[in-house]
């Protein structure tokens, strides 16, 4: 079972990638599998350059290929995201909208992190991975900062633990979607 944990902050100073760090043993724990971190400032797809829609699958990119590659074979994908002025990331979209295909029936899920809980971005975030037929679990696990963020910076360890038994039972619910998923197929 292969489930991608899909950092969408790109910028080269940020939490993102601590929190994605400290998040993916948690679902990793839940689901009974690893999680593979896919940090997309490392992916650094250009954006979207592609001449046809993505949705007739004919990449010319080897940049898009690549990608695909890496989207394909996940059973699930967790999208990590901040939220940028009431928004998901740039990245995120460009990401989803760079592939089409693979997405379709994709079990997938988000996770949030922001004063907020990034609880703005995450319901934008979802319609456009429902958009694209992934499967999106409910019930994100929205993190908020809370006293975790001062001056120096934001305490990820304790505020993704204070999460924990979200994320496990995030993880949980992956697994199961995942189980279920050919027998969804099959019907
Ligand atoms: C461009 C930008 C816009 C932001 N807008 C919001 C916002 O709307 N809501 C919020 O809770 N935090 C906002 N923040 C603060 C982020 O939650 C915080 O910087 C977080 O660490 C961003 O994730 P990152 O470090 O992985 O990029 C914003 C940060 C940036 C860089």
């Amino acid at each position: 079972m292969a489930i991608k944990l899909i950092v969408t902050s790109t910028r080269p100073r940020r939490n993102g990638v601590d929190i994605a760090a400290a998040v993916a043993p948690l679902i990793a724990q839940g689901a009974g599998c690893d999680v593979e971190i896919v940090d997309l400032r490392e992916v650094a797809l250009p954006f979207l350059d592609e001449p046809e829609m993505p949705a007739m699958g004919k990449y010319t990119e080897p940049s898009t290929q690549a990608w695909s590659e890496v989207v394909k074979p996940a059973d699930a994908v967790v999208f990590l995201t901040p939220e940028y002025n009431g928004g998901y990331t740039a990245a995120a979209k460009n990401a989803i909208d760079t592939l089409f295909h693979e997405w379709d029936g994709k079990v997938a899920a988000v996770v949030g992190y922001g004063w907020g809980g990034a609880g703005r971005a995450v319901p934008q975030l979802e319609t456009i991975m429902g958009n694209v037929k992934m499967n999106v679990l409910e019930g994100p696990v929205l993190m908020s900062f809370g006293e975790h963020m001062t001056d120096e910076g934001l305490s990820v360890e304790p505020m993704v633990a204070g999460y924990g038994a979200e994320l496990t039972a995030l993880g949980k619910r992956i697994n199961q979607a995942i189980e279920l998923r050919p027998e969804m197929q099959a019907a």
